[in-house]
């Protein structure tokens, strides 16, 4: 059983200006860690630093940053290499869907920078420090789509296995130093991905699986407490992101192309 991570080490959550990044940092801010906040939409930021604060003796910061930019990974990499440990909360990111020869390729690399990019070079400035302290740890947003290819959403799909694997690889190098780090693969959950990635449609289809994010980061966090190195949260979640290891690859991509293909 791991040890805990000490209220007195400060949290960074990424993308906390919606949905799971605000309950992450709600979340954290209640068990007693300072937070930063970071993303893009600075009048949100405030507005949940201003609840958080009302609510808890924490501080709170935020930080506003593009992380589809050099310059605003470079902002949050150079903040968290300061100070040493941290909470990093690798939560930012976002899905486009359709046919890749019909997607804008500026928006599908934008999508791998701030996915893929920003959460391994704000892994890597953290990590060492973590080690050395033998505390803190990293929680990276992956996703139920990480477990096969998504035919219509191949970029979004590739960047959450990238996530998982990643993440599941450092966990092991870190076992036993005190360090956590997690994996959270949640399936669908109620926030403004669904309208960004333009995937409404599916809700209906996927409201049997679908939580709160209240919800989805009590998991994640309990997971992230026990040391943990993936959590899925969600029976049916768990047991759709069993499938794909057990079909043929063929049918697998086949039956998801089908059922993103068709509609729409
Ligand atoms: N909701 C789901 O069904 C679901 C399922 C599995 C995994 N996830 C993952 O969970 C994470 C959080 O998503 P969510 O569901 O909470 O979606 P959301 O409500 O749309 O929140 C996404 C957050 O990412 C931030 N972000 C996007 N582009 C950014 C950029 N260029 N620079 C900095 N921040 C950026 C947004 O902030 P700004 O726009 O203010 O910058 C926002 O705070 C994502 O990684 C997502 O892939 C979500």
């Amino acid at each position: 059983m791991s040890k805990a991570v000490p209220s007195s080490v400060p949290a960074l959550v990424t993308g906390a200006s919606s949905g799971l990044g605000a309950e992450f940092a709600r979340r954290l801010a209640t068990r007693g860690h300072d937070v930063t906040i970071v993303a893009r939409r600075v009048d949100r930021l405030e507005q949940l630093a201003g609840e958080i604060r009302s609510r808890h003796r924490v501080d709170v910061a935020v930080l506003a940053a593009d992380l589809e930019t050099r310059k605003g990974r470079a902002a949050v990499a150079s903040l968290l290499r300061t100070q040493s440990p941290w909470i990093l909360v690798n939560n930012a990111g976002y899905g486009t869907r359709g046919s890749l020869a019909n997607l804008d390729p500026a928006r599908e690399r934008a999508e791998v920078q701030v996915n893929v990019v920003a959460l391994h070079e704000l892994t890597t400035a953290v990590l060492p420090g973590l080690v050395r302290a033998g505390t803190g740890g990293v929680m990276n947003l992956s996703s139920s789509s990480a477990f096969q290819p998504i035919p219509y959403m191949a970029t979004y799909s590739a960047t959450k296995a990238f996530v998982l694997h990643f993440t599941e690889a450092l966990a092991e190098e870190v076992r036993g130093t005190g360090v956590h780090v997690l994996a959270v693969c949640p399936g669908p959950v109620r926030t403004e991905f669904d309208t960004i990635a333009g995937t409404q449609d599916y809700m209906r289809i996927t409201r049997p699986m679908t939580m709160d994010v209240e919800r989805c980061v009590t998991i994640a966090l309990r997971a992230f407490d026990r040391g943990a190195a993936v959590s899925i949260p969600g029976v049916m979640n768990f047991a759709l992101a069993q499938g794909p290891r057990l079909a043929p690859r063929a049918l697998t991509r086949r039956t998801i192309g089908t059922f993103f293909g068709q509609r729409r």
